[in-house]
């Protein structure tokens, strides 16, 4: 069997990730602060910002392929502390680059649509990248990090991730199911736009990617490009949950620590001609989140 190390498997992505892989690859999986309720053997606790322990761990395993998923995704965080942001989000990469390089193993980070300043929206992986928070700038810059060597590695960009956590971490769809469930009304951005991907289904794509020899940029989000609102209209529907209860407000009236794109949808089509994983729209999505 392949040998796979995962970062970040303890969190909402890296959940599903471990969980689709664990038959078919040899599986390291790191957390850092929250160990899966099942520890097995397979499990280490790593901080990725200590540069000894990760090269350790990484030589002892000799990964095949790493998928680095692990971040500080929270914008607000990241912008209220950028210094912790570049050392959690791109020292850690530039650590597991070096690694790759030297293991010789495929490297796949895990990016974001916020590397762009969302006022094109439909982003290919060709135009150029602008990010407007601290959060998109250390994407940006983990992705140069990548980008500067002739390493074998593939910069995946997510679009916003939606379904439920089977290991750990949550997910904004998450966020309204627990409002809704509790009968609470649920604010909804209606002027921000995104292409959404399940999470089952980027964790699917993102493990093709691990075993193709696609390299360089890919865009991975879903099929339809929607606002926070219509979406949490879509959700209501298919998965039978009050709308009544959902508030439309403007992202405008809403002050943040970090700045917003207006829209950061994602040109998909790339993904489309190399994977064999289908990137579904919403409304399927979720009647596959929902168990339909
Ligand atoms: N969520 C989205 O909508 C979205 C959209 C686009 C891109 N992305 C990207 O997708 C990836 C996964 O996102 P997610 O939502 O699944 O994140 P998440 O649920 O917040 O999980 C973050 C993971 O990173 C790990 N981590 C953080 N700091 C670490 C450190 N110093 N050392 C080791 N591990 C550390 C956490 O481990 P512990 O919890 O064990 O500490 C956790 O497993 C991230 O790269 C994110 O930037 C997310």
């Amino acid at each position: 069997m392949k040998r796979l190390l995962i970062t970040g498997a303890s969190g909402f992505l890296g959940g599903h990730l471990y969980t689709l892989a664990k038959t078919s690859w040899q599986i390291r999986a790191v957390f850092n602060n929250h160990p899966p309720q099942s520890l097995s053997d397979e499990w280490i606790q790593l901080d990725l910002t200590e540069q000894c322990q990760v090269m350790k761990c990484l030589e002892k395993f000799q990964p095949d392929v790493i998928i680095h998923a692990a971040a500080n995704s929270n914008l607000d965080q990241c912008e209220l502390n950028p210094e912790m942001a570049r050392r959690v989000n791109v020292e850690s990469t530039r650590m597991i680059h070096k690694a790759a390089l030297e293991l010789n193993s495929r490297l796949i980070f895990v990016s974001s649509d916020m590397v762009f300043d969302g006022r094109q929206g439909n982003y290919r992986e060709t135009d150029p990248v602008a990010p407007i928070s601290v959060y998109g700038r250390t994407k940006v810059d983990s992705e140069q990090i990548l980008q500067k060597s002739e390493g074998n590695y593939v910069i995946a960009r997510a679009a916003l991730i939606y379904g439920r956590s089977i290991i750990g971490g949550s997910s904004f769809s998450m966020w309204i199911e627990n409002r809704l469930h509790m009968n609470q009304n649920t604010p909804l951005f209606v002027d921000q736009y995104r292409t959404p991907v399940l999470v089952n289904n980027l964790a699917a794509a993102l493990l093709e990617l691990a075993e193709n020899n696609y390299t360089g940029i890919i865009h991975l989000g879903g099929e339809n490009r929607i606002n926070r609102l219509t979406f949490g209209k879509q959700l209501c529907a298919v998965c039978n949950y009050d709308e009544g209860l959902l508030l439309t407000v403007s992202m405008h009236e809403n002050k943040t620590a970090a700045p917003r794109p207006v829209d950061v949808s994602l040109h998909t089509g790339l993904a489309r001609s190399v994977l064999r994983e289908p990137l579904m729209n919403t409304v399927d999505g979720l009647r596959l989140m929902c168990g339909l």
